[in-house]
């Protein structure tokens, strides 16, 4: 088992280059099974979720050709399976996408029901709710949802729950249903923006994606094409805190900082400089970390995978801070990992208070999922010491090369092969 060792109170200076944004990827590969033929996607990330999705593609029966570490050709003319195995579908959450291309092309699928993660309970009603008023009928059991229709007719469907999922599965159904789809309570993140785009240039007919409401009218056909995915604004987002938080002076380039503005506004509010630029981001501080009241919405709100991120920078913030969990049920677990590391934290519900400390210590952490694991990181960059993180895998899922970025930007962090096992303390 893997994990990092790193030794903070060194502040981080440098530039450091962003990638595809992951949330995009998982969305815009199954969607390569509408246009029964060849699509090149560029600036994928090089991250486990990306590698999964080819997998899946692949054992549909998908020829799966790597044109460069970011580039990848996709001819999915011959894919004749529906169903992906048990296995495969388990291996990310965001698998049941292919629910939603596979429903939109053959008129059927079969994945396995998504597992919940450590921040929640993950339902999947306002998706069904979106294949049902499609026309399909969908099935639950085994562990597996099956869905199937004669003939996918546009719907006007109202989602109950803002779900960036949903409104995705939704889009990829619709692209060839016939007639007019109206998606009304839709999610406007940048990945539903992306993935619009992309179904267009395959020859869809997708307007209104980043508003409230999404029009799709149903084409006959698709066709391949050739597309780059957005970069990650949450990869961003994350070194945008760690430089931030260690006090540092760090380039984020590669990014669309249109894409950063809840994050670059709260990092302002928070004390610190951030200079826009076409395609990077600026950030450094030169006085104290001011404290902050955040509550996570659905975008063009302060995102949720920047949290606990951002939790980390208010704990060494001067005074009392505020953070509102609003999307996911389950999401201060890490809290726990910072309190052992000298923060003063309380959590009651979805609401933490924190009131800020002079500095962190240095101790043995653990990744409870993707983005905690990235607030670890950026916490132990910040501690008086050496830290070791386990459970890394979680943060490999989502930050490519994060170690080599790091010690590009002065970071004294290495990985370490830990023996099978070993507890780095009592648990
Ligand atoms: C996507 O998850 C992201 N994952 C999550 O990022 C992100 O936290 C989330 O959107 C919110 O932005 C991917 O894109 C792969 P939702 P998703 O459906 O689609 C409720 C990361 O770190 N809901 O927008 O699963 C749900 O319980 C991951 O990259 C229903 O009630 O999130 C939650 O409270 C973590 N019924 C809220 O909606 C449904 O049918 C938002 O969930 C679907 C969702």
């Amino acid at each position: 088992m893997e994990k990092f060792v790193i030794r903070g109170g060194k502040p981080l200076r440098g530039e450091v280059a962003i990638g595809g944004a992951k949330n995009a990827a998982v969305a815009i590969l199954p969607a390569t099974i509408l246009a029964g033929g060849r699509c090149v996607i560029e600036n994928l990330p090089c991250i486990s979720d990306v590698m999964a999705s080819l997998q899946i593609l692949s054992e549909l029966g998908a020829d799966v050709r790597m044109l460069s570490k970011s580039t990848y050709e996709i001819d999915t003319s011959r894919i004749e399976l529906t169903e992906v195995s048990n296995e495969l579908s388990r291996q990310m959450r965001a698998s049941y996408y292919f629910l939603g291309a596979l429903l939109g092309r053959f008129g059927q699928a079969q994945v396995a029901m998504p597992g919940g993660c450590n921040i929640g309970v993950r339902p999947i009603d306002q998706h069904l709710k979106a294949f049902t008023a499609l026309g399909a009928k969908d099935s639950v059991d085994y562990g597996m949802i099956r869905v199937e229709s004669a003939g996918l007719r546009g719907a006007h469907v109202f989602f109950d729950t803002n779900s960036v999922g949903a409104t995705i599965n939704a889009m990829l159904a619709a692209v060839m249903a016939e007639g007019l789809t109206v998606l009304e309570n839709v999610a406007r993140e940048p990945h539903v923006v992306d993935l619009a785009n992309f179904l267009n240039m395959m020859g869809a007919d997708v307007y209104g994606a980043g508003t409230d409401v999404i029009k799709i009218r149903g084409v006959k056909s698709l066709h391949g094409c050739r597309y780059a995915i957005i970069p990650d604004q949450i990869e961003a987002g994350s070194y945008m805190v760690a430089a931030a938080v260690t006090g540092g002076d760090v380039t984020v380039r590669n990014v669309t900082p249109k894409h950063l503005e809840p994050i670059s506004v709260k990092l302002r509010a928070a004390g610190c400089e951030v200079e826009e630029y076409d395609d990077a981001v600026r950030v450094w501080r030169t006085g104290a970390l001011r404290p902050l009241k955040i509550k996570t919405m659905p975008h063009p709100g302060f995102p949720t995978d920047m949290q606990p991120q951002m939790t980390v920078l208010l704990s060494l913030a001067r005074g009392t801070s505020i953070v509102t969990e609003s999307i996911w049920e389950n999401r201060f677990r890490y809290v726990d990992e910072l309190v052992h590391m000298g923060a003063n934290i309380k959590v009651d519900g979805q609401v933490a208070v924190i009131e800020g400390v002079e500095r962190l210590h240095p101790a043995p952490l653990r990744a409870t999922d993707l983005r905690a694991g990235a607030a670890m990181v950026i916490a132990a960059l910040a501690a008086d010491g050496t830290s070791e993180i386990d459970e890394t895998a979680y943060i490999e899922r989502g930050y490519e090369n994060i170690v080599e970025k790091l010690q590009a930007l002065g970071a004294d962090v290495r990985r370490v092969e830990a023996p099978l096992g070993a507890l780095t303390r009592a648990v």
